[in-house]
């Protein structure tokens, strides 16, 4: 029950001032007693009605009425809280009720319109019709594409005995974006599985029928069915290191390396591939620092080889890979820059991605899967690391990792 605005304790307060008032007014002009009196008089008014000023108090939101029912406070919170968008609208989906989650995702939804006013999905709104013509309870999938693409799987339902019907949204846009992803993956491996096996189909049976007596076309062919056997090893390999990875995420490697002697040890393993295409390895590393990281060996040598064989493979035409390192605080850095041609910024953030390739046939012409910095992103997350890929002004690459220094007392 709401109490006139004279009876509330603001109110009752500033009454009272105004009555002490007009008394010491009025003894004031009894007494004759002039100025004193009624300047107190005015002094007092002042100061009550400027210091009982009402508080300021939010609006209080409209009742919510269910089915002729006022909805008690409590109700009313628990739907405020619900992490989900839940809309309840009236027997002609006028929107009654939404609570800041549906408000948030749809920001024109408002009590006393219409919900089509703010969700337009011709399948929400059949499916709304159908409901309010006396179906109990439908689901559907509502996707938007614009402004960002998300999702929502919708369920529609009269609640019983009532002429309420409660919309509430589930938010499933990661779980399609995963779903995609796994799509996406399955098709690609499949796809670079097929290409190396047709052609080594193609070459076999080239063998057994029109090249059968053929010495010449025989080695060639078998080199080259090789060859594609390898990459097929390869691809499995590294989709096996990624499955193997992805398993591991959670256990932190401890093992102390040495990032000095690793470096230089991949420059051995790639020094023939580097002098094939006329580039030249070069290295930079900080002098008198401790250089180690807390780690797992293979994993880094791993990481680290694909980065410099990358720099020397499509940024080999610089004729120069530089490998740095050095130490801040309690952090290792390591680049790897060549002088290449770069990287367009808007594949940059794609690279980590399995199977992305800026140019897809030059790294197939190259042997690689594309999944070479897939994984290397896997091997420095698990390192509670940072991968950083920049191209400035694409001239030339940096690829730097950034790992926890080793610490002894850990
Ligand atoms: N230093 C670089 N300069 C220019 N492009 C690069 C560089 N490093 C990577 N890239 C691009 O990023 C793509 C992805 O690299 P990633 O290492 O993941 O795969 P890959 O080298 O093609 O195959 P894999 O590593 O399995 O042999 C490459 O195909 C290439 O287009
Ligand atoms: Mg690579």
């Amino acid at each position: 029950m709401t109490r006139p605005a004279a009876f509330s304790r603001p109110g009752l307060l500033r009454t009272l001032a105004v009555l002490v008032a007009l008394m010491l007014m009025g003894v004031a002009i009894w007494l004759e007693a002039g100025g004193t009196l009624i300047g107190l008089a005015m002094l007092n008014l002042v100061l009550m009605v400027g210091l009982v000023r009402p508080r300021s108090r939010t609006p209080s939101p409209p009742p919510l009425r269910i089915a002729g029912h006022e909805a008690s406070p409590e109700f009313r919170q628990a739907l405020d809280a619900l992490p989900s968008p839940t809309i309840l609208t009236d027997r002609r989906a006028v929107v009654v009720y939404a609570n800041p989650a549906s408000t948030t995702a749809f920001p024109g939804l408002r009590a006393g319109f219409p919900l089509s006013a703010a969700m337009r999905d011709p399948d929400l709104l059949a499916a709304l019709e159908r409901v309010q013509k006396g179906e109990r309870e439908a689901t559907i999938e509502l996707i938007e594409r614009v402004p960002l693409e998300r999702s929502f799987s919708v369920t529609i339902r009269r609640m019983e005995g009532d002429d309420v019907v409660l919309v509430s949204l589930t938010d499933t846009t990661k779980a399609r974006q995963v779903e995609r992803m796994r799509a996406d993956f399955v098709a690609n491996a499949s796809h670079e599985l097929r290409t190396p096996l047709a052609s080594i189909l193609g070459f076999v049976e080239t063998l057994q029928g029109p090249a059968k007596a053929d010495e010449a076309a025989r080695t060639r062919f078998l080199d080259i069915v090789a060859t594609q056997a390898r990459r097929m090893t390869r691809l499995i390999n590294d989709l096996l290191s990624l499955s193997r990875l992805e398993m591991n995420a959670h256990i932190r490697p401890s093992e102390r390396v040495d990032l000095r002697p690793l470096v230089l040890h991949l420059f051995d393993v790639l020094g023939g591939l580097a002098s094939e295409r006329g580039v030249r390895l070069e290295h930079d590393f900080e002098e008198g620092a401790e250089l180690a990281v807390t780690g797992d060996r293979d994993e880094l040598m791993r990481l680290v080889e694909n980065l410099i064989e990358n720099a020397i493979k499509y940024g080999g035409s610089g004729g120069r890979v530089d490998a740095q390192l050095r130490r801040e605080g309690h952090e290792i850095f390591l680049s790897i820059r060549d002088f290449g041609p770069g990287i367009a910024p808007e594949h940059i953030p794609r690279l980590t991605e399995r199977f992305y390739r800026v140019n897809t046939e030059e790294s197939r012409v190259q042997g690689g899967t594309g999944l070479g910095l897939a994984i290397c992103k896997h091997i420095v997350t698990r390192h509670r690391g940072r991968l950083e890929i920049e191209s400035p002004g694409q001239a030339g690459t940096v690829t730097r990792i950034v790992l926890p220094a080793y610490k002894i007392d850990q």
